[in-house]
């Protein structure tokens, strides 16, 4: 029998079906509720309490610090797999082949190269824009120079937006780094990997023959699979919702950009690092910091720190963290602002404040430091989050299309003015 959730109002019962996840899970079926009810909706401000969705793309517990694509614990596939793989799984369901790794791979590359009136689009931009800004426009204006609506009941057309899409981004991503540094833009070549690719876009010199540092490649490769999907976030949810409309996947896509960008959510990386910078210019007074993160009437917070969903450490910090020392040891690269975050997460986590409301670092606390040591500059570093999060947009959106999900369109409580009559402007 299938299990009810009840809600009694004004003397009348009302039930409804529950639905249980693979994850025992439980959610209330509230779809018929505003019908059912003659009209009462549930509120819940931030959506903190609401599923907005069925998916099999991604499990995370908060209160366990667990994390799973496709029902594979990102510890096994960040040690595992490289970033072509995992977002082959995140996208496609399964890990692939060999041979449909190459196919992949090898279709990817066949879409690196972007109409040159790109070009033209992002000289209007002023030299200092900042990337994601530049990241999200040329997204969107994809869709003019690639203007054929996905049929994604066609798997060969959706295949094949999927690799133009995996395929573009990063080279957009480059050229905002380009332009940033007045540089020339630089083109992928395919005698590198998707990797490679994206860090000699980035940083190959045109008088010199660019060669990969390993290190810095696999660093980059790892940090990038633990961006990849984190089910229904800010950014996801905004893909999810502007794809409901059937708005094409780079428009969606654009729009996923610019919700990232914001220092609640992707923006933090550059956040923490600014942060970092500020209390070792400030004399490294944590206590100080801790205490402005404390106080209700400073608008401060602890960039990096605390999370929606996780009520435990971030599994993703906790490779991070690890993955941050053994990059510097191997750079030789001594950055000051590593033992100031250590330090402040050793006094967070000893604070009450912090420890009674569950706030632990997230994964952009340490992130920024790896991007750093990398030679990836402070405003790249959500870009850099954005290449990562791109397999987990496209999954997502590509599952809401196929399971044909509603045009996302939630009510509202109205608090405003009754009905009042209008009062002409001489009587004002
Ligand atoms: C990402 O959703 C995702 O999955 C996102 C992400 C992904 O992969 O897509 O994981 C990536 O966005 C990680 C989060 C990066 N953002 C930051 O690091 C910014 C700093 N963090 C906070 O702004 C905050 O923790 C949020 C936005 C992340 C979460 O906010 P919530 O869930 O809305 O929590 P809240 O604001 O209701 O906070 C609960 C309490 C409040 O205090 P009280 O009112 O109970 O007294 O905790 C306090 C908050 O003031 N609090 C903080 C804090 N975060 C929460 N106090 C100081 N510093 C902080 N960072």
């Amino acid at each position: 029998m299938s299990e009810i959730g009840v809600f009694e109002f004004q003397g009348k019962r009302y039930e409804f079906p529950v639905e249980i996840g693979s994850e025992n899970e439980i959610a209330i079926d509230i779809k018929k509720m505003r019908s059912s009810t003659g009209g009462i909706i549930t509120l819940d401000p931030g959506f903190k309490n609401t599923g907005s969705c069925k998916s099999a793309i991604t499990f995370l517990d908060g209160e366990k610090g667990v994390l799973r694509y496709r029902g594979y614990a990102l510890e096994d596939l960040a040690e595992n797999a490289k970033f072509l793989e995992v977002a082959y799984l995140v996208i496609f369901g399964e890990l692939p082949t060999k041979k449909e790794l190459d196919r992949f791979e090898n279709t990817i590359k066949s879409y690196t190269m972007l109409n040159e009136e790109m070009k033209d689009i992002l000289d209007g931009f002023p030299k200092n824009a900042h990337p994601m800004g530049i990241l999200s426009s040329l997204t969107g204006a994809l869709t003019a120079f690639n203007p054929h609506a996905v049929d994604i009941h066609n798997e060969e057309d959706m295949y094949e937006a999927i690799c133009k899409t995996m395929a573009k981004i990063p080279v957009i991503a480059a050229w905002a780094h380009s332009k940033n540094l007045g540089k020339p833009m630089n083109y992928a070549h395919n005698d590198y990997d998707y990797i490679e690719n994206i860090l000699q876009m980035m940083f190959m010199k045109r008088n010199e023959r660019y060669t990969t540092n390993k290190v810095v490649a696999e660093a980059l490769d790892k940090l990038l699979i633990l961006h990849i999907d984190h089910e229904q976030n800010c950014s996801t949810s905004t893909v999810r919702i502007v794809g409901s409309s059937h708005a094409g996947l780079f428009a969606s896509i654009s729009a996923g950009v610019s919700a990232l960008w914001g220092p609640l959510h992707g923006g933090a990386n550059q956040a923490v690092i600014e942060m970092l910078e500020k209390i070792i210019e400030d004399g490294g007074d944590v206590e100080k910091y801790i205490n402005k993160a404390k106080d209700k009437n400073d608008p401060f917070r602890l960039m990096g720190f605390g999370h929606r969903v996780y009520k435990n450490f971030d599994p993703r910090a906790l490779i991070i963290k690890k993955s941050a020392d053994a990059v510097l040891k191997e750079l030789d690269i001594d950055d000051p602002t590593l033992k100031v975050a250590k330090h402040l997460e050793e006094v967070a986590l000893n604070d009450p404040y912090f420890v009674d409301r569950k706030l632990f670092p997230n994964v952009d606390f340490y992130s920024g430091i790896i991007y750093r040591a990398l030679g990836i500059p402070l405003e790249m570093f959500t870009v850099m989050f954005a290449i990562g999060r791109l397999p987990g947009w496209i999954a997502q959106w590509r599952e809401m299309r196929l399971n044909g999900e509603l045009i996302g369109r939630p009510r509202q409580l109205y608090i405003g003015k009754n009905k009042r009559d209008f009062k002409p402007l001489e009587k004002r």
